[in-house]
C-alpha cells in the first residue's frame, strides 16, 4: 500500500516542542506563520526533566557578574568554548530569565520578593573561587515550569502545532533548506511540509550509552538527518556523563542537591571530593566530579564494593559540613522537601530511599551532548569551518553546536542556552522569512524517506532492533564513556560499523501496519544512533588528547597547540566520515588556556 501524502506550507517551521523550539516559535510567530512539529507532546519534551536551575548572574542573594558567568563557562569548557558565545549566554541570561518571569514561570522567591538562586558546579566569584548562587529554581522542576510556561505563550501567539509527528527528512534545494517530512504517528501518512525557515531543536542523544538521564525519545534524530544531508556534525566526542544519576537506573539526581549542601561519600564514609577539588570540592564542574567517582569506585571505595557511591543530603550531614565550613545557615527535613521535592520522590518510588532518613546510592549517568549540528551566534547552521551558512536552516538547544559549552557544559547554562539562542533563532527565521520567497520543493519530496521506510518494513532478517540497539548502547558505555583509550574507541568503531551492516541486511520488525507503528519508527530511530554512534568514535579517536568530557588515559594532558580546535566531522558520499579541526576556537574574551584548578 503506497503512504499517503499530505502538504502544508508555513513560513516558519520548527522541529522539536522543548525548550529551544519553543522559544524559538514564540519569536518567529510574532512575525510570520509558524508551525512546531514535535514527535511527543509538547509538553512531554525532555526539558521538562532539567531541574535544577537556569543560571544568569543575577546576584540576588551575593554578588555576582555577568562576565564571572561568561569565565565559569570557558573555564568549565576546558577552553574549547567559543568565547563570543560565553559573552552572549552570560548577558543575555539576566534578561531572558526575567523575561521567563514576566512570562508567569513561578520561579522560587527569596524573603524580598527577588528569585531564589542556589549554588551549582563550577559556578563561582571569581574572585574568591567560592561557590556562588547563580542557579534560578522553581523547587527542582526548573525545567518542567519553563516548558509550560513557553507552551502557554505560544498557544497565546497562535502557534500551530503538529504534535506526534515525527519528522524523518529534510528537504533541500541546492544548498538551501526548504521544508522536512514528516510520519504522522497516529495514521502513519506522510506530511510534507514546506517553509522559508526551518529550526531543528529536536535535543540530544543520550539513548546512545547504557546508563543514561534521557528520556527515550533523545534517539538524535535532528543530528542524523541534518548529516545525510551533506551538512558536518561538531565536537561530537564531548559527550557529558552527569556525575549523579540514581543507580542503578541513570534517572537524574539534580546537583541543586549539591548546591544545597549535599555531599558525595564513599564506602570508607570520606567525603573524597575534598581530594580532587580542595577549594569547590562537591561542586567542581561534571567531567571532574564524574572522573573522581569513577576514580574512587575502581580504588575499591564503592558502596558494598558495587559501582556506585553515596550523595547524603541528610540535615544532619549537611549541618556538619555547613558547620565545619563556618557557614551559618542550617537545614532540616522541610527545607529539604521544599527545595527538592521531586528528587524526594524519585527516590523514595525508583530506589526505595528517604534522602532525607538515607543517601542516595549514584552514578555517572550519560546526560548531554555538548557536540552537535555547528551554528554561528544567531543559531544559523553553518556547512563547513568557513562559516558558510545553510540558507534557511537553523538549530538551537541540545542539538545545535553553538559551541557554548565548549568540552564540557556547566549546570544550568543548559536551559540558558535553549532560552538565549531559541529566542536567537525564532527571531533570524522571521528576519530571514520577512526577506525572501519560498523556494521551490524538490521535484518528489518523499521518494527518498519511501523508500528507507519500506526498506525496513519489507526486510526479512532475523535481527530485532531492540537487540541491535542494546549491542550499541552497551559497546558505547564500555569503550567511549567517561574514560577512554585508542583500543577501546577502535573495538567501539569496528563493533558499530559490523551493527550498522547488520541493520542494513538483517534487521526484521514486526509490525506491517500503519497506525502507531513504533516497530517501524523505533527501527528508523536506531538507524540515526548508529550514525551518531559511529560518528562519536571515531571522532574520539581522531583527538589525541584529554579535555573536559574527552579524558583518554593514553593521552592524559590537554594539548592546546594541536587540538584547540573544534572536530569537524564531515559526511562523504560513500559513507566515510571525514575529520578536519578546521573551526578555530574563539578567544576574543582574551581567555588564554590555563591549567583547571578547582
Ligand atoms: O543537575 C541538574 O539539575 C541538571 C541540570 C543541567 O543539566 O543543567
Amino acid at each position: 500500500m503506497a503512504m499517503q501524502v499530505h502538504h502544508h506550507q508555513f513560513d516558519a517551521l520548527v522541529v522539536g516542542g522543548g525548550g529551544a523550539g519553543l522559544m524559538a516559535a514564540l519569536y518567529a510567530s510574532r512575525h510570520v506563520r509558524t508551525a512546531v512539529i514535535s514527535k511527543l507532546y509538547p509538553t512531554r519534551s525532555h526539558t521538562g526533566t532539567a531541574q535544577g536551575g537556569i543560571g544568569a548572574a543575577l546576584g540576588n542573594l551575593e554578588e555576582d557578574r555577568w562576565e564571572w558567568h561568561a569565565f565559569d563557562t570557558v573555564k568549565g569548557g576546558d577552553y574549547l568554548t567559543d568565547q563570543k558565545a560565553a559573552k552572549v549566554l552570560a548577558q543575555e541570561a539576566i534578561e531572558a530569565v526575567i523575561e521567563l518571569e514576566w512570562m508567569g514561570l513561578p520561579f522560587d522567591r527569596n524573603p524580598d520578593g527577588t528569585i531564589s538562586q542556589r549554588r551549582f558546579g563550577g559556578h563561582t566569584n571569581n574572585e574568591t573561587k567560592k561557590p556562588v548562587r547563580r542557579a534560578c529554581h522553581s523547587a527542582d522542576r526548573t525545567g518542567h515550569m519553563i516548558l509550560q510556561t513557553l507552551y502557554q505563550n505560544c498557544i497565546k501567539e497562535d502557534v500551530k502545532f503538529f504534535d506526534e509527528y515525527q519528522v524523518v527528512d529534510l528537504l533541500m534545494n541546492d544548498k538551501t533548506a526548504v521544508g522536512v517530512v514528516a510520519v504522522n504517528i497516529d495514521t502513519g501518512d506522510l506530511h510534507v511540509f514546506h517553509a522559508k525557515a526551518i529550526t531543528f531543536a529536536t535535543g540530544g542523544w543520550g539513548r546512545l550509552w547504557w546508563t543514561t538521564s534521557n528520556a527515550h525519545s533523545l534517539t538524535g534524530d535532528g543530528p542524523a538527518i541534518t548529516w545525510r544531508n551533506g551538512i558536518p556534525l561538531q565536537d561530537m566526542e564531548f559527550y557529558q556523563f552527569h556525575p549523579t544519576g540514581l543507580y542503578p537506573l541513570g534517572v537524574l539526581i539534580t546537583e541543586g542537591v549539591r548546591g544545597e549542601g549535599g555531599v558525595l561519600i564513599n564506602a570508607k564514609g570520606e567525603r573524597f571530593m575534598e581530594r580532587y577539588a580542595p577549594t569547590i570540592k562537591d561542586l567542581a564542574s561534571r567531567d571532574v566530579v564524574s572522573r573522581s567517582i569513577y576514580l574512587e569506585i575502581m580504588a575499591g571505595n564503592g558502596i558494598k564494593g558495587k559501582p556506585y557511591v553515596h550523595l547524603d543530603v541528610r540535615p544532619e550531614t549537611v549541618n556538619r559540613y555547613l558547620a565545619e565550613a563556618g557557614e551559618s545557615r542550617r537545614i532540616d527535613a522541610d527545607y529539604v522537601l521544599q527545595k527538592l521535592p521531586d528528587i524526594l520522590d524519585f527516590c523514595r518510588t525508583y530506589a526505595g530511599v528517604d534522602p532525607v532518613k538515607d543517601p542516595i546510592p549514584v552514578a555517572p549517568t550519560a546526560h548531554y551532548a555538548m557536540g552537535g549540528i555547528p551554528t554561528d551566534i544567531d543559531a544559523h547552521v553553518i556547512w563547513n569551518g568557513q562559516e558558510e551558512p545553510v540558507l534557511g536552516l537553523y538549530a538551537a538547544g541540545e542539538v545545535a553546536c553553538v559551541s557554548v559549552h565548549g568540552a564540557n557544559r556547566l549546570g544550568t547554562n543548559s536551559l540558558t542556552d535553549l532560552i538565549v539562542f531559541g529566542r536567537k533563532a525564532g527571531l533570524q527565521m522571521a528576519d530571514y522569512c520577512r526577506q525572501v520567497g519560498f523556494t521551490d520543493l524538490p521535484p518528489n519530496p518523499t521518494e527518498r524517506i519511501e523508500a528507507e521506510l519500506s526498506r525496513i518494513r519489507s526486510n526479512k532478517g532475523k535481527v530485532k532492533a531492540y537487540d541491535i540497539r542494546k549491542q550499541m548502547r552497551q559497546l558505547m558505555m564500555d569503550k567511549v564513556g567517561v574514560f577512554r583509550v585508542q583500543d577501546m574507541m577502535q573495538e567501539a568503531v569496528d563493533g558499530i560499523r559490523q551493527l550498522k551492516e547488520q541493520y542494513r541486511t538483517e534487521l526484521a520488525i514486526d509490525d506491517d501496519g500503519y497506525r502507531f507503528n513504533t516497530d517501524l519508527l523505533e527501527a528508523w530511530e536506531l538507524g540515526c544512533m548508529l550514525d551518531l554512534a559511529e560518528i562519536t568514535a571515531v571522532s574520539a579517536l581522531e583527538r589525541k588528547e584529554s579535555r573536559g568530557a574527552h579524558s583518554r588515559d593514553d593521552y592524559p594532558e590537554r594539548d592546546d597547540e594541536k587540538y584547540l580546535a573544534h572536530t569537524m566531522a564531515y559526511p562523504q558520499e560513500d559513507g566515510q566520515i571525514v575529520i578536519k579541526y578546521d573551526r578555530p576556537v574563539d578567544l576574543s574574551l582574551g581567555y588564554e588556556p590555563k591549567e583547571r584548578v578547582y
